[in-house]
């Protein structure tokens, strides 16, 4: 296959990270995400020949690399109700130009699966985390699942050596009472916290500007209680902005991922693959470019690359940057637990 000089988009971004998800069920139902008044017990989920397998993930991992990318991210709904999942990490672990893998999980799974994943290669796990507060935590996900089994977890992954970030969403009038806690929690355990702003993703979340708590009224209420300065990029394009706290003996972080106050489409080099194989240039995008079609139909490595290069260099999405009350009403939006973030 043709190795070719970076692969532009219509606003000159290469493209850097695969976000793929690798099943759109979860055993959560967040009510930001999948409320369970949609997500019911006879919600219509893919079936498993509708699901991209391994062998098809593996390839067209290959054909991205070739393309571009240096960074996976394993998403879903909830990626670990994937079965085997530690069989595909280490396929791709395997990939040429592949340069980091992550995992996005709640952790209730992670009991079982996080030495698998870590003998199969995995090295990040960003795991979701909205409360400490058990009632709270078990409303906001739906399933009255408290935060122990999921702090147990973390605390399990960190001691087999998984590098970890909690990410946690912050609604207005649900958890801002959890901003502090939060902060503390983690900062003793020297795990990086990135509170997310909500986002309008998918259609049926409720999103108004409203609800969204912005980077700087969390980060005005995190100041009057610590001293901290900017921490540097980990990469080009990051989505967290990262602070180091100034008196924490072991190096804690927190960060910021703020969509909505500070859009960062300028440097978004991601792409993204649905369950079903259909290709997204935005995570607020309406329509994907079908893959599975393609692949299932026999078209050859070249045939495939050249068809994803030119999905690459149609792209012009920056729908952070031009969000406003009538994108939010307007848009017709793919689904959360579908794309996985
Ligand atoms: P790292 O590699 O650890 O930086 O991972 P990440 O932050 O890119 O991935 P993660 O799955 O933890 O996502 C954290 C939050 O950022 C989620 O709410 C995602 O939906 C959001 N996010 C990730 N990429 C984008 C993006 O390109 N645009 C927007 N608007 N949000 C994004
Ligand atoms: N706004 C912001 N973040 C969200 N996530 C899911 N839905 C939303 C939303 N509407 C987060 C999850 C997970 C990550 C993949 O995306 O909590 O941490
Ligand atoms: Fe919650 Fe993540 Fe499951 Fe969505 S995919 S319901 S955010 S745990
Ligand atoms: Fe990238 Fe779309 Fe997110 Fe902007 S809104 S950063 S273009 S995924």
């Amino acid at each position: 296959m043709r190795q070719m000089d970076a692969i532009v988009d219509q606003l000159g971004r290469p493209i850097r990270d695969l976000r793929i998800s690798v099943t759109d069920r979860c055993n959560f139902r967040c009510t930001y995400c999948m409320p369970k008044e949609i997500f019911g017990d006879d919600y219509l989920f893919l079936a498993k020949d509708q699901l991209l397998s391994f062998e098809e993930l593996e390839r067209l991992a290959r054909i991205f690399a070739k393309l571009g990318v240096k960074k996976l991210r394993l998403t879903g709904g909830e990626p670990l109700m994937r079965r085997n999942l530690p069989e595909l990490i280490r396929k791709l672990h395997d990939i040429e130009g592949i340069e980091d893998i992550g995992l996005t999980t709640n952790a209730v799974l992670l009991g079982q699966y996080a030495q698998p994943l870590y003998d199969a290669g995995l090295r990040r796990l960003n795991i979701s985390l909205d409360a400490l507060d058990p009632e709270l935590f078990g409303r906001i996900n739906g399933r009255g699942i408290t935060p122990d089994l999921v702090l147990k977890n973390i605390k399990k992954a960190k001691d087999i050596g998984f590098a970890i970030k909690v990410n946690m969403v912050v609604q207005k009038g649900v958890n801002e009472s959890e901003i502090l806690p939060m902060a503390a929690y983690f900062k003793d355990l020297g795990i990086t916290l990135r509170y997310i702003e909500f986002m309008d993703v998918g259609n049926d979340n409720g999103w108004s500007f409203d609800k969204v708590v912005t980077k700087k009224e969390i980060y005005d209420m995190l100041s009057s209680v610590y001293d901290m300065e900017p921490a540097e990029e980990e990469y080009y394009g990051e989505v967290a902005k990262r602070y180091r706290y100034l008196d924490s003996d072991v190096g804690a972080q927190v960060g910021f991922i703020t969509s909505v106050s500070e859009s960062f489409c300028s440097t978004c080099t991601r792409s993204r693959l649905s369950s079903e194989g259909r290709l997204y240039t935005c995570l607020f995008a309406s329509d994907g470019f079908d893959i599975r079609e393609l692949i299932r139909s026999g078209k050859t490595d070249e045939e495939l690359f050249e068809a994803i290069a030119d999905v690459w260099r149609g792209r012009k999405d920056r729908y952070s940057d031009e969000r406003s009350e009538q994108t939010v009403k307007n848009r017709k939006k793919i689904n959360m637990n579908y794309i996985g973030g």
